[in-house]
């Protein structure tokens, strides 16, 4: 599936250390919108709280905007992790309930 969907893994580093990753793929919707999903974002427990996130995450949404080929990026995070939720939503995504799936929950970025 990920090769199909033009995936894309980016290392997120400190320095010359390794301290994450992110990925995307691509995918179209019912209605026949290009989306970008981010599909698996972390950063090492060790650097946690310490802005990388929110810099790895606002340098792949200019990276996606200037794609220019999508209607939007969109996302989940499970019910409860308000650190991801608060983090996405100060980037500007909003919460889209009528895809959520089960404790997964979707938020989107028009594009
Ligand atoms: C979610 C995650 C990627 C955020 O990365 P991070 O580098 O820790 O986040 P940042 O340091 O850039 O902080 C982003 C915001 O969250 C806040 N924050 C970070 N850690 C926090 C904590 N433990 N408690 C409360 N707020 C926290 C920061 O204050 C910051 O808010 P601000 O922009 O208002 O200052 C990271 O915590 C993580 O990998 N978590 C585990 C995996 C996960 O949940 N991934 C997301 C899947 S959807």
């Amino acid at each position: 599936m990920y090769r199909n969907s033009h995936s894309v893994v980016y290392a997120i580093y400190c320095d010359d250390t390794p301290i994450g990753l992110l990925m995307q793929r691509d995918h179209r919707d019912d209605e026949g919108n290009q989306l970008c999903i981010l599909d698996q974002f972390f950063i090492d427990k060790d650097f946690q709280g310490r802005g990388y996130g929110k810099a790895a995450m606002e340098s792949w949404l200019a990276n996606v905007k200037k794609d220019n080929r999508y209607a939007a990026a969109e996302l989940c995070f499970i019910t409860g992790d308000s650190v991801a939720e608060k983090l996405y939503e100060s980037l500007g995504f909003v919460r889209k309930p009528q895809k959520d799936d089960g404790d997964e929950l979707v938020m989107r970025y028009a594009l």
